[in-house]
């Protein structure tokens, strides 16, 4: 064979050598991806970005169709999150440092990025969108995402915190800014589970599932400001939980409702009208501390609420996600959470 003849005539050392060097390689292939594998089940060191589609919607890992190139890449779809995650501690430690800054919680925080979320290690069970309405309150906004951030990754979710601010002073309507953060959340993902969040409730207790039943669950059956025991029965305020389907159908929050007090209690006759039945987790989990604050002067009592609530089961119909209507001055990603800003009306002169 004139092709090589080199290579024939190479001495028998040659081909030991060359043997050698196979073996090498392919023991520091196997051993790189034990490694890589290892990596990935233990979490922390790895971060997943979502990947993002053309149209900057995000890609939905559990209906993708998963190609070759994603699979060599690393990106595999990984198994269901546990149903009970491993990571909860249970009761927990708040602490409220007055010095504590945005900075800080986003460093705590360099997994999240534009206020999202997904654990490395597995699939979440659930796409939650967590929706706070807020005005001026930004030291109850930071101690909340100070704390909601590690609990929500303790409890493996996919999720992004949303706060809806009310542009101008107008007084305010949290039922109205819920149904636009709703609908605005929307536009980003197609989220299984809604949080519906007042700004000032810390959860005590990280076994209080941020996920959503098969019926509408209210998460707050005490907190440190009623000694713990539930507002009175029915109460279905503070935060709660809603699936994408509970809450189109009970058309989402009313929008009349300006001032503090009633929207809840609206939320809960639609839900009932509806045949559903709110859940609860059990009062030793179910526990929040409320941070002090005076009422802002934004938010005076509603005195009209009574009289709402008496045509609710005439007019929910026509009041709620179908008839928001408002204007978006900005939506900004921040590293925490993203921020809408929302021009949402005034209440109606009588
Ligand atoms: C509840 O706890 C918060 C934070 O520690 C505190 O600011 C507030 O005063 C407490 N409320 C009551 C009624 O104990």
């Amino acid at each position: 064979m004139g092709f090589c003849p080199s290579m024939l005539t190479v001495s028998r050392r040659g081909k030991y050598v060359l043997a050698l060097l196979l073996c090498l390689s392919a023991l520091a292939w196997i051993a790189t991806y034990k490694w890589d594998t290892a990596r990935a089940s233990h979490g922390h060191p790895v971060t997943l970005r979502i990947p993002v589609k053309g149209d900057g919607s995000q890609v939905d890992l559990r209906q993708e169709r998963v190609s070759p190139e994603v699979v060599s890449s690393g990106r595999m779809p990984k198994a269901l999150c546990p149903e009970s995650s491993p990571l909860l501690y249970g009761a927990l430690k708040l602490s409220f440092e007055p010095s504590l800054t945005l900075k800080e919680v986003a460093n705590e925080n360099s997994v999240v990025a534009e206020g999202q979320y997904q654990p490395p290690e597995c699939t979440a069970r659930q796409s939650v969108a967590i929706l706070v309405p807020q005005r001026s309150r930004e030291k109850h906004l930071l101690y909340l995402l100070h704390h909601l951030h590690p609990f929500l990754q303790r409890q493996q979710l996919h999720y992004t915190i949303y706060v809806i601010q009310q542009a101008g002073d107008a007084t305010f309507n949290r039922a109205k800014l819920l149904n636009v953060g709703y609908l605005e959340a929307q536009k980003d993902h197609d989220w299984d589970c809604f949080i519906f969040h007042d700004v000032d409730l810390v959860p005590e207790n990280d076994n209080n599932l941020y996920m959503c039943d098969s019926q509408p669950k209210h998460m707050v059956v005490g907190r440190n400001a009623t000694g713990y025991k539930l507002r009175y029965k029915g109460y279905f305020g503070g935060v709660t939980a809603l699936t994408k389907d509970q809450f189109k159908r009970v058309n989402g929050f009313p929008n009349t409702y300006w001032g503090w007090g009633g929207e809840d209690d609206d939320l809960r006759i639609r839900v009932e009208l509806q045949g559903m039945k709110i859940v609860r987790p059990p009062s030793k989990v179910a526990r929040y501390t409320m941070v002090f604050h005076k009422r802002d002067s934004g938010n005076k009592v509603n005195n009209d609420r009574m009289r709402l609530l008496g045509r609710t089961p005439k007019v929910w119909q026509k009041d709620g996600l179908n008839s928001c209507s408002y204007k978006t001055l900005s939506v900004e990603r921040q590293p925490l959470y993203v921020n809408i800003t929302a021009d949402i009306g005034t209440p109606p002169r009588h």
